[in-house]
């Protein structure tokens, strides 16, 4: 796909505020920092589209971005950031389930984990859920550039064995890194396929 327009349409406190349901839509979650909004930016060939931080917690609203003005693509508050309250934690937490549970048109939701470090539990938990509330979704590994492709892959398939622990069939996966502008391609090409525009 190439990319022709990226727009900023709005950030919302709830899933009710979000922009009419009339388009298929894509979003990314995952653990505060992960790199979301680093690798938004870098599918979209745009640097600051998404707002990026070093401190976690950056992203704290549901942020729609209309690509080629027919689809979009979505960056969620991230999960699991210690440094706010845990009541603040909780309503993360419910700005995110009630989104993903009642966003009609969520195409597809790619969970983003760090692929420097072994399954969490706070990303296994999510995945499990989304599992079962029969959410669609894909595991994207992230910040892939900090490790040798050996070592990226070894930690892949730790991860594929944990989720057989309980699935028997895995989702797609995704290898990626914003920085060096890898693996957004492939993620693009599914995009266009789970539509058509
Ligand atoms: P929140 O909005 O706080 O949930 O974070 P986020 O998941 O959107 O993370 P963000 O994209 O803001 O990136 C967090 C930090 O990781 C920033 O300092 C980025 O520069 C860095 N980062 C993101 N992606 C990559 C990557 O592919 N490679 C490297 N080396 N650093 C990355
Ligand atoms: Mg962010």
């Amino acid at each position: 796909m190439v990319i022709k327009t990226t727009e900023f349409v709005k950030s919302s406190g709830k899933w009710q505020e979000c922009p009419e349901p009339n388009l298929p839509e894509y979003a990314f979650i995952g653990r505060s920092n992960v790199g979301k909004s680093s690798l938004i930016n870098a599918m979209m060939n745009h640097k600051d589209l998404a707002k990026t931080s070093q401190t976690p917690g950056k992203t704290q609203l549901i942020n729609h971005f209309l690509i080629n003005e027919n689809w979009y693509l979505t960056d969620l508050p991230g999960y699991g950031y210690a440094r706010v309250s845990k009541s603040m934690r909780k309503d993360f937490e419910k700005i995110n389930t009630n989104y993903i549970l009642n966003r009609q048109n969520l195409v597809n939701l790619f969970v983003l984990v760090d692929s420097r470090h072994t399954p969490q539990q706070i990303d296994i938990e999510f995945i499990e859920w989304c599992g079962e509330s029969g959410i669609p979704f894909s595991i994207v590994f992230t910040k892939a550039d900090k490790l040798k492709p050996n070592t990226v892959n070894a930690n892949v398939e730790v991860y594929r064995n944990e989720l057989l622990k309980t699935w028997d069939e895995l989702p797609d996966m995704y290898v990626t890194s914003a920085e060096k502008k890898i693996g957004g391609d492939e993620i693009l090409k599914f995009i266009t396929k789970t539509n058509e525009f």
